[in-house]
């Protein structure tokens, strides 16, 4: 049997893509194993997103390389490919850098990698085709959805037409694209009947999907995941990533209406100045940012908020900064994730002139990163002594505790010895850590009343 390591880099549709890469490989005899030394195939999944997560691939083949000249030297030959965005937005330039890549498949040609991985010499293939690839990729089988756990991705919609100034994702994943509704629910059914409870959908964009309905019509998100409640099994739904000027009344209705979808909404809105925002084309201003989050809170009102953001794009001043953190401890996010502002090839922003110097930068990202910890802590501490559905995902991190997540997506540790992966229990959380809660299953007396009893 040949064997095949996949390392997925970036976002989650990176990890979504690399289950189907393996799906694929896995139906032409490759078994996949969690380290590089002694793969016949070795695939990195890459992202072109910031310079550093480009640099990240480039030393990694660095490695590859040696591998492959020591695996060689053992009578075997090793193929390595590099798919994913750095393979869409370099393509041949690639095995320029790397000569000892064989094979360049960008995010939309994967489904091609059989035939790709046949031929011989260095092979390219970075064509975003009208025809999509999620009519040729084949069902992962039970077994395989089984051994990835009980949640799952689910990929809705791809590519994204905003063109934020700063972004590489229009250029590297192509037009925004949505999948039938019928295509999706056959793919849900089938992870549902082989164990999956929880569900993200996802998306560059995922908030604008507009997909073709059973009936014929367009259907929107809110309309795909009334649907999606409806498969038996299916507890837990979530989508990620959302942008502000998608974000439809229905959508936030649901939030409202959908016992299924859970309390947690990712929606970056990268800076709080609107100067910013509009040399960033982001399309929507700080203060409509916060009307949206009002009407989201009205519809959930216990919802978990989290964002994106970037410092120090181009021309930012002091001022603007400050209107960030303003934002950011007026809003109270329960996490996000924050970046310096990186230039990319081809993206309007690497030409602006005022780039900020890289100490400001720095200064600003973690006074930013201090104000996102404290309020992230500060989410996490108000759980304490609330009762709360722990769907249990995983082994804990001690012998006797297994791991779950809260709805609000936050990780929790429970001891039991009477519960298995994959049930829901009921928990009250008894003490926040730094990168976890800890809970005790409801239906057991609390210590302090334990005594009472006594
Ligand atoms: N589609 C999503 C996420 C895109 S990439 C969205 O619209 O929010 C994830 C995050 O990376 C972005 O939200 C942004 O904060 C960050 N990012 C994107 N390009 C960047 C760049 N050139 N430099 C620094 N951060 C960047
Ligand atoms: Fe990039 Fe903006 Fe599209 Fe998000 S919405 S993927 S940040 S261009
Ligand atoms: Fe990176 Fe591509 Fe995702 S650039 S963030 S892997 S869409």
């Amino acid at each position: 049997m040949k064997t095949v390591h996949i390392k997925s880099f970036g976002c989650q549709m990176n990890v979504y893509d690399g289950q189907r890469m393996a799906d694929i490989l896995s139906q032409q005899g490759y078994k996949e194993t969690a380290s590089p030394e002694g793969a016949d195939l070795v695939l990195l999944n890459t992202c072109h997103i910031r310079d550093r997560a480009v640099q990240k691939v480039y030393t990694e083949l660095g490695k590859l390389r040696e591998l492959k000249i020591a695996q060689k030297a053992n009578g075997q030959h090793t193929k390595i490919v590099v798919a994913g965005c750095v393979a869409q937005a370099e393509g041949a330039e690639i095995q320029r850098r790397q000569p000892a890549v064989d094979l360049v498949v960008g995010p939309q040609a994967y489904h091609r990698l059989p035939e790709l991985l046949a031929q011989t010499g260095r092979v390219v293939d970075t064509d975003l085709p009208a025809d999509d690839k999620f009519g040729y990729l084949p069902a992962p089988t039970r077994k395989a959805i089984a051994a990835r756990g009980i949640s799952a991705f689910v990929t809705v919609q791809e590519g994204c037409d905003k063109f934020c100034a700063f972004c590489v994702v229009p250029y590297t994943r192509g037009a925004e694209f949505s999948r039938p509704v019928a295509q999706i629910m056959a793919e849900i059914e089938r992870l549902a009947a082989a164990g999956v409870q929880d569900v993200t959908l996802i998306g560059q964009n995922v908030n604008a999907y507009h997909g073709e309905g059973p009936d014929g019509t367009v259907w929107g998100l809110a309309q795909l995941m009334g649907r999606v409640a409806e498969v038996p099994g299916i507890g837990r739904i979530r989508y990620t990533t959302s942008h502000p000027r998608d974000m439809g009344d229905d959508l936030i209705a649901a939030h409202r209406d959908l016992p299924q979808l859970m309390p947690f909404l990712h929606l970056p809105v990268q800076a709080g100045s609107d100067r910013i925002l509009a040399a960033m084309n982001r399309k929507h201003t700080a203060h409509e940012y916060r009307r949206l989050i009002d009407r989201v809170r009205l519809a959930r009102p216990d919802i978990a908020l989290s964002s994106d953001f970037i410092v120090g794009f181009p021309g930012e001043s002091h001022a603007d900064f400050e209107n960030t953190i303003a934002l950011v401890d007026e809003i109270g996010f329960a996490s996000s994730y924050s970046f310096k502002y990186s230039p990319r090839p081809g993206t309007p922003a690497a030409d602006l002139g005022e780039q900020v110097a890289p100490e400001l930068m720095h200064e600003r990202l973690l006074r930013l990163q201090e104000r996102i910890e404290h309020h992230r802590q500060a989410f996490n501490h108000a759980m304490v002594g609330r009762t709360v559905d722990i769907l249990l995902e995983r082994a804990g991190r001690h012998a006797g505790q297994l791991a779950g997540k809260t709805p609000y997506l936050q990780a929790v540790q429970i001891e039991t010895q009477a519960h298995r992966i994959g049930d829901t229990v009921r928990v009250v959380i008894e003490r926040a850590g730094s990168n976890s809660l800890f809970g005790r299953l409801a239906e057991l007396p609390a210590p302090a009343n334990k005594e009472l009893a006594a």
